[in-house]
């Protein structure tokens, strides 16, 4: 075999992907499968977005846009950050980009060298590693702990900075534990990385999916506006149920954004058009649909969790945001990956263990409330009666 570049062999994509291999393989067999691994909502794209893009694509709308995005679009992403972070910014300031995942990589590309090093949070979403590993810099993950409640904590960030350190993540509402990280928290991270002139890029795709009985939502683009050293990184995917659009937004200083841009424009050229007139309804129409969908993920959540409570060995807090609970399983006696493997075979319940997520989670599991309350209910009975067969009640 040919060698290929050595970045090409420091490629390791979604360990998820993995999951849904023996899933699939399960359901080839015949086997009937409750599926609560992939985060993707189960729920259709909302019927005014859709049409906006058909009538689009029946007007022609169907050709080469401006690299950077829809002028309209950036106007629309522009006003509802006013809306929602207190601040407007300039249209220079904003990317729109084909799914978020792919500002992860932009925005790293773009601001770390070979051997500088990006701080993550462990469990934190699978991209991030990926992309860091990609361009050869490093990852240095920072714990997030249950007796924190998965807090990404300024003085564990603090510890790990060094003259190396170009890039902080944060993640809050966050994939995979469904926490969110207080607003003095990320205030003291902002500062520390400020004195320091390190980065931060702050992973927002789950800021409309807060519930209401969870703290605030804090971003920490309120403190510069993205003007200086904060990058936000938001997308479609998940609270308006747009996973297969692929169309993300970026915000940042426009220096930096410049430069993703000119990035996409040579790795994309430019995101569909029909998609981008479809992503303005998303933001400017009408809400109703978001607003039941995630009405009922708040729902489920707090069935999902009072069932995995209800399962002696199993500890679950309650999810503050995003579509995730993340459960503890070490008083069963099992990782997390022996329960995954455990639920999916005895059980029938596909869910994920903490270790795709980094190396700091391994008692742990990931559950997405992304199937129907009775749904939810039947697994929790089957992982039960599992267990019982087991000889653990
Ligand atoms: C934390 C986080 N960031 C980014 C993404 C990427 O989303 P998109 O579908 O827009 O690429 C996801 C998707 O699961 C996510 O969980």
């Amino acid at each position: 075999m040919i060698k290929l570049s050595d970045a090409a062999y420091e490629i390791d994509g979604q360990p998820m992907f993995k999951v849904l291999d023996k899933v699939q393989k399960l359901e080839r067999e015949g086997k009937k499968i409750l599926h609560f691994e992939l985060g993707e909502p189960d729920f259709d794209t909302p019927d005014n977005i859709i049409n906006v893009c058909v009538d689009a694509l029946k007007s022609g709308d169907t050709h080469y846009t401006n690299s950077m995005g829809l002028f309209e679009l950036r106007e629309a992403v522009a006003e509802t950050t006013f809306k929602s972070r207190g601040f407007k910014p300039n249209i220079d300031q904003i990317l729109i980009t084909p799914g978020a995942n792919a500002i992860i990589y932009f925005a790293i590309r773009c601001l770390v060298n070979m051997d500088e090093e990006v701080i993550v949070p462990d469990p934190g979403f699978p991209t991030y590693f990926s992309a860091i590993k990609f361009c050869g810099a490093k990852a240095v993950r920072v714990a997030l702990k249950e007796e924190n409640q998965h807090q990404l904590m300024a003085d564990d960030v603090r510890q790990l900075i060094t003259d190396k350190t170009r890039l902080v993540i944060i993640n809050s509402p966050s994939n995979p534990t469904g926490a969110m990280t207080e607003q003095k928290e990320i205030e003291e991270i902002y500062k520390i990385c400020s004195d320091k002139g390190i980065f931060i890029l702050s992973d927002e795709i789950y800021s409309r999916l807060v519930f209401k009985d969870s703290s605030e939502f804090f971003s920490p683009s309120m403190l510069d506006f993205c003007k200086s050293n904060v990058i936000v990184l938001n997308g479609f995917s998940k609270a308006f149920a747009m996973t297969g659009w692929r169309i993300g937004a970026a915000i940042g200083p426009e220096h930096l954004i410049g430069k993703m841009g000119l990035l996409l424009q040579t790795v994309n050229s430019c995101v569909s058009p029909f998609i981008q007139r479809a992503a303005i309804e998303a933001i400017n129409g009408d809400q109703s649909d978001v607003q039941t969908m995630k009405e009922e993920y708040s729902e489920r959540r707090k069935i999902l969790v009072s069932g995995l409570n209800s399962i002696e060995g199993v500890r679950c807090a309650m999810p503050k945001g995003s579509i995730y609970a993340f459960a503890s399983v070490s008083g069963l006696g099992m990782t997390g990956e022996e329960f995954s493997d455990f639920a999916l075979e005895q059980a029938g319940v596909a869910l994920l263990p903490g270790s795709s997520f980094g190396h700091y989670a391994d008692n742990f599991v990931r559950i997405c409330y992304v199937n129907s309350i009775s749904n939810i209910n039947l697994a929790i009975e089957k992982i039960k009666e599992a267990l019982k067969n087991r000889g653990i009640k």
